[in-house]
């Protein structure tokens, strides 16, 4: 099952990668259309194709996932422009006019895979026409951004000339994960704003959402078979006036009823409204460190025992974690990992492995034990046990386990795919032993730090100006062509200890969100800084509609 997923990425990289020859030496004829991600090649001709009313989204009858397509798209102008366009399925798209068609055509997957996609307007028609619904998907994207950035307006206008220019676009991603990660144990985030996140993401074509679930500071994820970790693990005592590092723990009498958590059909209506957009979730829950929140829900599985509260800050370094001696520890994370693996349909479980201190394992008896009866040469590698008897339990139920690259530490497990963040040497030490490899160093991809020098809203530290997002390379020169298509893609991480609000979320990762989709999804060839910024003008004019806050040209202010 196991190898089943990994051949079906791999075939997914070295599709993507096929592609790649076709365009290196495509030529940029004319841009005239403000898309980000820029296209692979964009072809401007004369005119105009209207949307009214009148006008149907035609896709092929039996043509599973166009249908939805279809209805996404009718529904993103209804909101936008109160005009309800009708979907229609024929048994032939071919040409009809005054439509928009959306083609499924298997012969596109050589040189398109299933996320590029062939989209052509003419004054008749706009078409587009991919292998699979996900390119569908994206030529859709594409023509939104065509469109008046008044198609973005989150409420309906009257009266708005819905015409879209003659282009001829074929463009075809360049990695297949884009990701971007968002912490919700730091500081909780309620439906609403995941699912704008969601769409944030879909528009930028980004294709996977890192949810961090659980952390020190809060577990947010309803687990049925352990409902402490939510009745307990997903509050802490309300500190928010204080500094994130500076903050008193939870002192006897006080009450912890900060924070929030999913329930499980929270969570399925995420993942619905994340499939809608060919998003795949992957779920985040932390071990062996990190894990405060947990244990102070079920303090057995720490070496000391506790008693532990859910923190309310940053405490560091931060001792107590899964005690890996103790077996009961594997059985209660198995349980949690067979609910979490029911819920998400996603490959990939990331089980996080950064930052445990190994202080108390040093001292504890259970865990001393482990080292000796397993034959280990110290700590490091007791945290390689745990994170292999983590993969067999993950493997056993048909999902990869992709980890922070302290998993390297003692020892890759053996099917293990690293998220790189401490640089890229983890990630180029990974892909050279054969592994799969997310690019997320913090130098380029740490939507937390600091993105001017000065006038920002406080953040832990770091500098991560605009440009050198935009020029991220997360293919380094050091690794063998062969091992290149270890390299799955890149992502972005917003850590939010110091990100109270939903508002203040949307100023970290916007526009850095636009520099990373560029980074993700257009070929290196293609890039260009400058011109970035021209068709960024036109995208702050959407995000303007939308309503969402963005740094944009002047600092805004951020709190609500
Ligand atoms: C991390 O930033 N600790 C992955
Ligand atoms: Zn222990």
């Amino acid at each position: 099952m196991v190898r089943a997923i990994a051949v079906a990425f791999a075939a997914c990289s070295v599709l993507i990668a096929g592609c790649r020859p076709a365009y290196e030496s495509a030529r940029i004829i004319a841009t005239g259309a403000d898309i980000i991600p820029r296209p692979v090649r964009v072809e401007s001709s004369q005119g105009t194709f209207r949307l009214q009313a009148t006008t149907p989204v035609i896709v092929q009858a039996g043509a599973e996932g166009a249908d939805s397509v279809g209805r996404y798209f009718i529904r993103t102008l209804a909101a936008a422009g109160g005009m309800e366009l009708s979907l229609v399925t024929r048994t032939a798209v071919a040409d009809t006019d005054n439509a928009v068609i959306l083609s499924l055509e298997g012969s596109l997957r050589t040189g398109f895979g299933d996320e590029g996609y062939i989209l052509s307007v003419t004054p008749r028609q706009a078409k587009i026409s991919a292998a699979a619904p996900a390119g569908l998907f994206y030529g859709i994207q594409t023509l939104r951004q065509l469109l008046p950035p008044d198609a973005f307006s989150s409420v309906p206008l009257q009266g708005v000339l819905w015409s879209v220019p003659c282009v001829r676009i074929e463009d075809v991603p360049r990695f297949p994960w884009r990701g971007m990660h968002l912490d919700v144990s730091r500081h909780f985030f309620g439906k609403a704003f995941i699912k704008e996140y969601l769409d944030l993401m879909a528009m930028h074509k980004l294709n996977v959402f890192h949810w961090h679930l659980t952390d020190d500071n809060g577990w947010r994820l309803e687990i049925k078979r352990y409902p402490r970790l939510t009745s307990i693990g997903a509050w802490r005592v309300d500190r928010e006036q204080d500094n994130w590092q500076k903050r008193q723990s939870q002192q006897p009498g006080e009450k912890a009823a900060y924070g929030g958590y999913y329930t499980q059909d929270d969570v399925r209506e995420i993942l619905a409204y994340a499939k809608e957009r060919y998003i795949t979730v992957v779920p985040e829950i932390e071990m062996p460190g990190h894990s405060v929140a947990a244990l102070s829900a079920y303090p057995e599985y720490s070496c000391t025992g506790g008693p532990f509260t859910v923190l309310p800050g940053g405490y560091w370094p931060n001792v107590d974690i899964y005690c890996a001696g103790n077996e009961g520890t594997f059985t209660f994370l198995e349980g949690i990992l067979t609910e979490v693996t029911d819920l998400f349909p996603s490959p990939y479980v990331h089980i996080g492995g950064d930052e445990a201190d190994k202080a108390n394992w040093k001292k504890c008896p259970k865990c001393q034990d482990r080292i000796k009866g397993e034959g280990l040469k110290n700590e490091e590698e007791l945290q390689s046990y745990f994170i292999r008897r983590i993969e067999i339990i993950l493997n056993a139920r048909g999902k990869r386990l992709i980890g922070w690259d302290e998993i390297l530490q003692g020892g890759l497990p053996p099917n293990a795919t690293v998220m790189s963040w401490q640089g890229m040497g983890g990630g180029i030490a990974a892909a050279k032993a054969g592994h799969d490899v997310v690019m997320t160093p913090t130098s380029t991809c740490y939507f937390d730090y600091y993105q001017a020098k000065s006038g920002e809203p406080e953040a832990p530290g770091g500098f991560l100006p605009l440009d050198s997002v935009y020029r991220f390379e997360p293919v380094p020169d050091d690794i063998s062509p062969g091992q290149r298509p270890h390299i799955l893609g890149t992502q972005a991480n917003l850590w939010t200890e110091y990100v109270p609000t939903a508002s203040h979320a949307e100023y970290m990762v916007l526009p850095r969100m636009c520099a990373l989709a560029e980074v993700a999804w257009t070929m290196p060839e293609l890039k260009d800084f400058d011109d970035f910024l021209s068709r960024l003008e036109k995208q702050y004019s959407r995000f303007d509609r939308m309503g969402v806050n963005y740094r944009g040209r002047t600092v805004r202010s951020t709190r609500p």
